[in-house]
C-alpha cells in the first residue's frame, strides 16, 4: 500500500534527507531481530520506549492531536507484559528531550513519531511471528492506528504540506527531527536496551 503522496513536499524531502542516517543508525542498533532477543528484552525495550514517549508527548501538548497520542498504547502494552500501574508509574523518564519552541519544531518531532508507525507495521508482524504477540498482548504501540495507519500518515503529510515555507522554519523542523532521533537513540543506549 503506497503511503506517500504523489509529489512529496519540499519539507518532507528535506526531512527524509536530513534523518536518513539517523534512521539507519537507530534501526541497526535496535535488537528486535537479534537471535537472543526474548520477551523479557522486549518488555525492557518497551519500558524504555515509554520513558521517552510519555514525557515527549506531554511536551508536544496541543501541537499533537489527541487521537495521535501513543503513550496510552504503550501503557496497555506494559500492562499486557505484566507490569502493574505502580511499576509503570515508577519507570524512569527521559529528561534530555528535543526542544519544542514552536509549531515548526513540533512538526519535526511529530514526523519522527508518526513515521515510526510505518516501521511499526514491520515490527508488529515480526513480534507476532517470534513471540505470538498481538496488538492486545504487547504490540499495540506498533499498531497504534491499526488499519488506518496509511490514513494517519497521509493526514500528517497534509499538515506538513501546509507548514510555513520560510527557510528558517523548515530548517527548525528538520533540526527538531534529527534531535528527536538522536535523543531517542541516546536514551535507549542509556537504558541499556540497544544491541
Ligand atoms: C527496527 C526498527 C525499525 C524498522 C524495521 C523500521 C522500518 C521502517 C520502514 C520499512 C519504513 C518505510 C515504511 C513505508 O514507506 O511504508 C520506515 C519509515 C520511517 N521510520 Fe522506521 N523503522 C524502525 C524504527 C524506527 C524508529 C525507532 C523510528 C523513530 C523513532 C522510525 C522512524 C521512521 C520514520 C520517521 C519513517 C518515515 C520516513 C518517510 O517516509 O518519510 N523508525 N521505517
Amino acid at each position: 500500500m503506497p503511503v506517500s503522496p504523489s509529489s512529496p513536499s519540499p519539507l518532507l524531502l528535506a526531512l527524509r534527507e536530513g534523518t536518513r542516517d539517523c534512521h539507519k543508525s537507530l534501526e541497526a542498533r535496535l535488537p528486535f531481530f537479534d537471535t537472543d532477543f526474548d520477551v523479557a528484552a522486549y518488555s525492557r525495550l518497551i519500558q524504555a520506549y515509554y520513558g521517552f514517549h510519555a514525557p515527549l508527548e506531554a511536551c508536544l501538548g496541543e501541537y499533537q492531536e489527541p487521537l495521535r497520542a501513543k503513550t496510552p498504547a504503550l501503557t496497555l502494552d506494559l500492562q499486557a507484559l505484566q507490569l502493574s500501574a505502580a511499576d509503570i508509574d515508577a519507570l524512569p523518564l527521559c529528561q534530555a528531550l528535543p526542544t519544542i519552541r514552536n509549531e515548526a519544531c513540533a512538526l519535526g518531532v511529530m514526523y519522527v513519531l508518526e513515521g515510526s508507525t510505518l516501521g511499526g507495521q514491520v515490527l508488529k508482524r515480526a513480534m507476532a511471528e517470534r513471540f505470538g504477540m498481538g496488538p492486545a498482548t504487547g504490540t499495540g504501540f506498533f499498531d497504534v492506528y491499526g488499519a488506518l495507519t496509511g490514513n494517519y500518515w497521509r493526514d500528517f503529510l497534509d499538515r506538513l504540506g501546509q507548514a510555513s515555507t520560510a527557510p528558517a522554519a523548515q530548517a527548525a523542523t528538520v533540526q527538531a527531527a534529527v534531535e528527536t532521533f538522536q535523543c531517542f537513540e541516546h536514551w535507549l543506549g542509556q537504558r541499556n536496551v540497544l544491541s
